[in-house]
């Protein structure tokens, strides 16, 4: 955690040498702040200044402020004609920084008001250099590497003259079928509120204002991660229970790091559309927790609450939506063609649009768009794709990796390895390296496994690359064709039939087989649920024959959510799950496969043995025989394949003798809780330590374990050390259906701590009020 802080406080710049020796990045990653720039003005002056302005307004101009316009989905008229018309506030997916400023010229120079406008964009991971995805990012179980990735990939997009990042996506999912698990960080509250503390403050800095900050969209408020059935975008029905201690935490941590805005999700929240959901918008983000800055819809999400059948027409759906505290309506016009009919009809009051301006315009003026419109000149050719952003980048995704198998020292390759066999059509895909929600990422700039392995191993060893099997989605992606995976090569059975047969033979003839299998990046995000959890695809089937060839054989996944693996759990000697590596993926699988980067990463999410077991989940509570827990499917296990937390390393490090600092902790206090770390091995590595706790006794059913703290260490060859993870009350208050209240946790507490989930050191300790 501590080595990105670090390194985003480092002074020196990179050269362009790829194989930067992780100590030396310490040191030398640089992350120039210009953040000290920002402006000092007090809130006072904002209000002033934008109070003043607002005094100006028409109430036609208000709505323009109000609505964010597509790219590609243009009104009636030329983007130009609406800003000079000012009936737009904000732009999403505009990506060319010439573009962007022509229209921000025109806004700030040929209207009558002279407001800018704010670009906004799905920086997800990464802009233009991709990072790995968000999943990954929490895999790495460092917060602080999440907080590094969205701050490169702020400098990136606000080069360009983004400002507003649609992100970072906190929805807890435990549901692997959902495509959109990749967007976020798996199925834990307590992991998921660091990194979605984190990811704001990579994003805005401290301080909105500097010229490389953006605004973070805390999306997609709240509950999407639970759509019935992983099916995309349908209801979530999710107790009270479970909205205030398991779906909502990362949200409010996210609210408390600063977050400027919030993206209303989709679907229907116990019975009420999220986008026009007022006691989500109103009573909980406002008043509760004192947010204060504007609430975005999602795409459409206006003009689809008749759809939900919710609002009567369009006119009452912009109402509907003002009215619970949407202040922004994202790519529909129903704001802008009713919005003052509604005003004038009574239906929106004045003051609720006076409201949501006032937002938005704090919003802009808190960017220091109203001073500093324009991205710095030159800013784009020096940021995007910098050396110093891929060094970032491959350093993420080395730090995301996950070892989930390991037999017989089978990685890393060794030195004398002189062919090697790359098998699958993965291997070799710029956008499945990449990953989805790409969508200003180019192909040209991403390194794939088989060049990463390619330029590491130079002349000296044969790399021999077969397409095996090709992969391909039933129905077209959102983003198709915009963002593609490759078209199908292999279209008639014969020809499949060869490149199968072409690529066990090329096994059979190598010292070692890497194969490259998973998920196109099209089968992950949005509208991408899946019905199993399998390979797609003949994938299995070739795995299962190029291990009976008898030569070694190493499965790297690319995949954005948990597969069924349980037979290559068995059989395969070493998986190592690369999820979607990013820009510098190839460089860096190559290095953790060679032993030049140790993987460290931990599973956010369970894996489940099959599908049927979904949603499996670590922190569930019991109601009986809880020793029986693995025999409830009389057809199957109930274990999972890997628990959540879990991952190996080329390093053996032991967890071990834990001591607490008391047996007591008082309410509002915090007890420390110290193991001793030893690497008995002789290679440099990091282990994650993990702190779970168990309340024996609450005013509700209490979860068999909650993660209540962690941190990621790395140790020398044979290095012992001490490592202290605080248990603080107040990560241990939570809400109890019982008296629909908030509750300190008294009485006896077991606490275990470890390097996964089932963690077996062991201890109790009582909470006093
Ligand atoms: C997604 C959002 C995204 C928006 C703009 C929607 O379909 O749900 O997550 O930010 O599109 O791309």
């Amino acid at each position: 955690m501590r080595l990105f802080r670090s390194l985003t406080r480092a002074g020196c710049r990179l050269g362009s040498s790829h194989s930067i020796p992780l100590a030396t990045l310490a040191v030398c990653l640089v992350v120039p702040s210009l953040r000290a720039q920002a402006p000092q003005d007090s809130d006072a002056a904002m209000h002033r200044f934008v109070a003043g302005l607002m005094a100006k307004m028409t109430l036609a101009e208000k709505i323009g402020q109000m609505s964010q316009i597509a790219r590609h989905a243009p009104p009636v008229i030329s983007h130009e004609e609406s800003v000079r018309r000012e009936q737009v506030g904000s732009f999403l997916f505009m990506r060319d920084p010439q573009e962007i400023d022509r229209l921000q010229h025109i806004a700030v120079e040929e209207t009558r008001l002279h407001i800018p406008l704010v670009f906004g964009f799905d920086v997800v991971h990464g802009y233009r250099t991709i990072y790995p995805i968000p999943l990954a990012m929490a895999a790495s179980w460092d917060p602080s590497v999440a907080e590094m990735a969205q701050h490169m990939a702020a400098r990136e997009a606000s080069a360009v003259g983004v400002r507003f990042a649609f992100g970072p996506m906190v929805d807890i999912a435990r549901d692997a079928r959902w495509g959109r698990i990749m967007e976020g960080a798996g199925e834990d509250p307590y992991l998921g509120s660091k990194m979605a503390a984190a990811e704001v403050i990579g994003f805005q800095g401290k301080k909105l204002g500097a010229p490389d900050s953006i605004m973070a969209s805390v999306k997609h408020f709240a509950g999407y991660g639970a759509t019935s059935g992983g099916r995309d975008y349908d209801e979530s029905e999710i107790s009270d229970n479970l909205l205030w201690n398991l779906y909502l935490p990362p949200f409010h941590a996210a609210e408390q790091a600063g977050a400027e805005t919030f993206m209303a999700a989709y679907m229907n929240l116990n019975g009420v559309p999220a986008s026009a959901n007022a006691w989500l918008l109103n009573d909980v983000l406002r008043k509760q927790w004192g947010f204060k800055g504007f609430v975005v819809s999602d795409w459409e999400t206006v003009p689809n609450l008749v759809t939900h059948g919710y609002a009567a027409d369009a006119a009452d759906a912009a109402a509907r939506a003002v009215n619970a505290g949407v202040d922004m309506e994202m790519t529909s016009h129903d704001y802008l063609n009713y919005l003052e009919a509604d005003v004038k009809s009574g239906k929106v009051s004045a003051a609720t649009i006076d409201t949501a301006v006032r937002r938005i315009l704090e919003a802009k003026y808190k960017l220091g768009l109203f001073q500093h419109p324009y991205a710095p000149e030159g800013a784009a050719e020096r940021e995007l794709v910098s050396p110093e952003q891929r060094h970032a980048a491959k350093l993420a995704a080395e730090r995301t990796a996950v070892l989930l198998r390991n037999e017989n020292g089978a990685l890393p390759l060794k030195r004398d390895v002189r062919s090697i066999a790359v098998v699958g059509a993965l291997a070799d895909s710029k956008a499945d390296t990449m990953g989805s929600w790409s969508l200003a990422g180019h192909y040209d700039d991403t390194v794939t496994i088989l060049e990463g392995l390619r330029a590491k191993v130079g002349s000296s060893v044969e790399v021999r690359f077969a397409r095996g099997v090709e992969l391909e989605r039933g129905n077209d992606s959102i983003f198709d064709p915009q963002f593609a995976s490759p078209k199908p090569t292999l279209i008639t059975q014969q020809q499949k039939d060869a490149a199968f047969a072409e690529a066990i033979s090329t096994i059979k003839r190598s010292d070692v087989a890497v194969l490259v299998m998973g998920e196109l990046q099209s089968m992950n995000g949005e509208r991408a649920s899946r019905e199993s959890l399998d390979l797609p695809g003949d994938q299995e089937r070739l795995l299962e024959a190029a291990v009976a060839t008898g030569k070694p054989v190493v499965l790297v996944l690319l995949a954005g959510r948990p597969l069924t693996i349980p037979w290559a759990s068995q059989h395969v000697p070493a998986i190592l799950d690369a999820w979607y590596p990013g820009t510098e993926g190839g460089n860096a699988v190559a290095d953790l496969l060679f032993g030049d980067a140790n993987p460290g990463g931990k599973l956010p999410v369970t894996w489940p043995r099959s599908v049927g077991q979904e949603p499996l989940y670590y922190n569930p509570t019991l109601s009986q025989i809880p020793n029986d827990r693995d025999t409830m499917y009389w057809d199957g296990s109930n274990a999972p394949l890997y628990p959540f937390g879990y991952g190996l390393s080329y390093s053996k490090i032991t967890v071990g003798g834990l001591k607490l600092s008391d047996e007591y902790l008082h309410a509002g206090g915090s007890l420390k809780a110290t193991v001793t770390l030893h690497n008995e091995s002789g290679v440099a590595g990091d282990q994650v330590v993990q702190l779970y706790v168990h309340q024996r006794a609450g005013l509700s059913a209490r979860p068999v374990r909650e993660l209540k703290g962690f941190e990621r260490v790395t140790l020398q060859p044979g290095e012992t050390r001490a490592v202290t993870i605080p248990v603080n009350a107040a990560d241990l208050r939570y809400w109890s259906a019982s008296d629909h209240g908030w509750h300190e946790g008294t009485g006896t507490f077991d606490v275990w701590v470890g390097d996964s989930s089932v963690a077996t050191e062991h201890a109790t300790f009582e909470e006093k009020p």
